[in-house]
């Protein structure tokens, strides 16, 4: 039987038991130093140095704006919330558009009961639970979403007398078919947006559909299996957190905490290359014990092939899904691509882990509008971020020079690469965003309660840095960074932090947040991000919602808005209690904005039954653009 506690674990509780700090991490130096940091760092001098690294934009940011409320913004923002219902300023409105077992085809009518979930035999043809990350394309002339299911909450969606732990290889087959990925067509009628059912683009991508491995690791004896000697044909894309787009119209979906899903029936393998990743022991869904594909006792390397970045393209339903694996292998959050101003493509992307890294791609190859796109993501160069104290920055290349392993142990163990490159431990990257209107990107930097507490996993032995400038960091930050030469593929930068969340009514320190949070616009844990085509950022949270103790005033997890310019910072969404907000894309006309409303609580949206995630369209009253 799998340890019933392991279902319950947040992802995040789930990695610190798997403890994936690198073998020769010598935690007495660290607390040594820890100890002798605090001494030099500790208390109002800690937030000294924390406030000299945010930029001169927030400086300016002046106090009559924030008492006005809302002086850069066009919506009068909103106050914190702690019911079961989604608020939106004034003058604007919100609808659900697809909830988790909703019908993609008519064959699957019904298959949702707020009694039983939804059935095995349809739980392709429905839309998956959890949504994440999504982005809407346009295909000839029609608008279609590509939207992530991260994972499934196996108490809501297997018999109650299992207590989410799948007794069959059926009751598995639901859990991996509500993941994944899907496609869908919308279109606008009297009623606002729907999904167009029965859309000959509408598709369901699962932990069973097949795809291929390309890049340098494709092929490479640690990812041939038995039933794909060849290295190179997959089946599945699995916890799919975040998304991204490329310059040319496809999807990336982001292969985070693929690790739970793997386990060991017998005889497990060794080594590092597990160890670092949390793969061992049990899994959280039993999957290893009716799908010998799981099983590591089994297939030792089905999980070198899964925690990569997957390019989907969602104008032909028959293509077949690439992982790339130049892209590296990790918890990936999301991927920002760039376009460089010397024609390179770079892809920024997130290790959601306490302690992991921050990366960057950098395409040998370079793109023109319409042009080819052969090899873009299959050859090119992988870096980590390294931020110095004094505000400057470098991306560090991960080669076979630079931390002796070769190219395919690079991408397939990627953070043992970034450690010996020597980058710079973070709170747990997640989404980062890519502004449109400048040369300047940011990641959400979520929290990481055991900074300064417990080593790094990581393994750089640093209490707290430049970017991560707060032990017990539960509130999280943004850092932003801006490339040398404006250009995305130059390997220097300087850096700030653009806020650091806080709670000004409960602290006066450091953890009060930065100058440019106030007790009108306080959040805790920044997640998802993603810029409007007008230069705003729009920051989505995932943290704490019980509004009490280091809390309170926050209420539920909520969307804001935030202007890089004056770093100001205003509330514009708060969603059900329970709920985080993950995922942001907008209408090819930027009238509607489709938000991620992921694990809700309570009864939310039927108002009976359970708790269904959905995607929510959101638009003003006046019609007007406001993406
Ligand atoms: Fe799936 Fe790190 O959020
Ligand atoms: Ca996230
Ligand atoms: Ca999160």
């Amino acid at each position: 039987m799998v340890d019933k506690s392991l279902i319950d674990l947040s992802w995040d509780d789930f990695d610190e038991q798997r403890d994936p700090r690198p073998a020769g991490n010598q935690f007495d130096a660290v607390v040594d130093r820890a100890i002798s940091r605090r001494g030099f760092l500790g208390g109002a001098l800690a937030f000294g140095s924390g406030a000299a690294v945010f930029g001169t934009g927030l400086l300016s940011s002046t106090t009559a704006s924030r008492a006005a409320g809302h002086g850069g913004f066009a919506f009068e923002p909103i106050g914190i919330a702690t019911d079961h219902e989604i608020h939106v300023p004034a003058g604007y409105a919100h609808k659900v558009l697809v909830r988790w077992g909703d019908a993609l085809w008519s064959e699957a009518d019904g298959a949702y009961s707020p009694e039983t979930g939804v059935s095995v035999d349809m739980s392709d043809k429905v839309f998956g639970e959890n949504t994440d990350g999504m982005e809407l394309f346009e295909v000839d002339g029609r608008e279609v979403i590509a939207v992530n299911s991260e994972y499934v909450n196996p108490k809501i969606n297997l018999p109650a007398a299992s207590e989410g732990v799948p007794q069959t290889a059926d009751e598995v087959t639901l859990l991996k078919n509500l993941q994944g990925v899907t496609v869908m067509e919308v279109t606008r009628g009297d009623a606002g947006y729907e999904v167009v059912k029965d859309s000959p683009l509408n598709r369901r991508i699962t932990h069973e559909t097949e795809m291929t491995l390309e890049g340098p690791l494709a092929g490479h004896d640690l990812v041939k299996t038995n039933a794909d000697p060849e290295g190179r044909t997959v089946k599945g894309t699995m916890n799919n957190c975040g998304s991204g787009r490329t310059l040319w119209g496809t999807y990336l979906t982001c292969e985070e905490n693929f690790n739970g899903y793997f386990g060991a029936t017998g005889e497990e393998p060794a080594g590092e290359g597990y160890a670092r990743y949390g793969i061992g022991g049990e899994g959280r869904y039993a999957y290893e014990k009716f799908d010998p594909r799981y099983d590591i006792s089994n297939e030792p390397n089905e999980p070198h092939r899964h925690g990569f970045i997957t390019e989907i393209d969602p104008s032909d339903p028959t293509s077949t899904p690439i992982k790339r694996t130049a892209l590296g292998r990790f918890k990936h959050e999301n991927a920002s691509m760039a376009h460089a101003s010397d024609g390179r493509v770079v892809v920024y992307m997130g290790d959601d882990e306490r302690g992991e890294y921050l990366y960057r791609y950098v395409s040998n190859g370079t793109y023109e509008e319409g042009g080819p796109t052969e090899g873009l993501l299959d050859d090119g160069t992988l870096y980590v971020a390294k931020f110095n104290d004094d505000m400057t920055g470098e991306w560090l290349p991960l080669t076979p020079e630079t931390v002796d392993m070769e190219v395919a142990e690079v991408l397939c163990f990627t953070r043992m690469a970034a450690s010996a490159a020597g980058g710079t431990t973070m709170d747990r990257p997640e989404w980062v965003a890519t502004n449109p209107v400048k040369v300047e990107a940011y990641c959400a930097l979520t929290n990481n309660k055991n900074r300064g507490v417990k080593p790094n996993a990581g393994g750089d032995e640093t209490p707290v840095n430049g970017p991560n400038p707060r032990e017990t960091n539960n509130y999280g930050q943004i850092v932003r960074w801006t490339p040398a030469d404006e250009n995305h593929a130059s390997d220097a930068f300087t850096w700030d932090l653009y806020v650091m969340a806080g709670n000004p009514e409960v602290y006066d320190n450091e953890y009060g947040g930065s100058d440019n949070v106030t007790p009108g616009n306080m959040f805790n844990s920044p997640d998802g991000m993603a810029f409007s085509s007008d230069g705003l950022l729009w920051i989505q949270t995932d943290g704490n919602y019980k509004n009490e103790e280091d809390f309170a005033g926050m209420g539920n997890n909520q969307m804001l808005v935030g202007d890089p310019e004056t770093g100001e910072i205003a509330r514009f969404m708060t969603v059900p209690y329970g709920a985080e907000v993950t995922g942001l894309t907008w209408s090819l006309d930027k009238k509607v904005a489709f938000v991620g409303v992921q694990h809700p609580g309570g009864s939310w949206p039927d108002g009976e039954g359970h708790p269904r995630s959905s995607v929510v369209a959101v638009w003003r009253d006046d019609g007007v653009a406001f993406g």
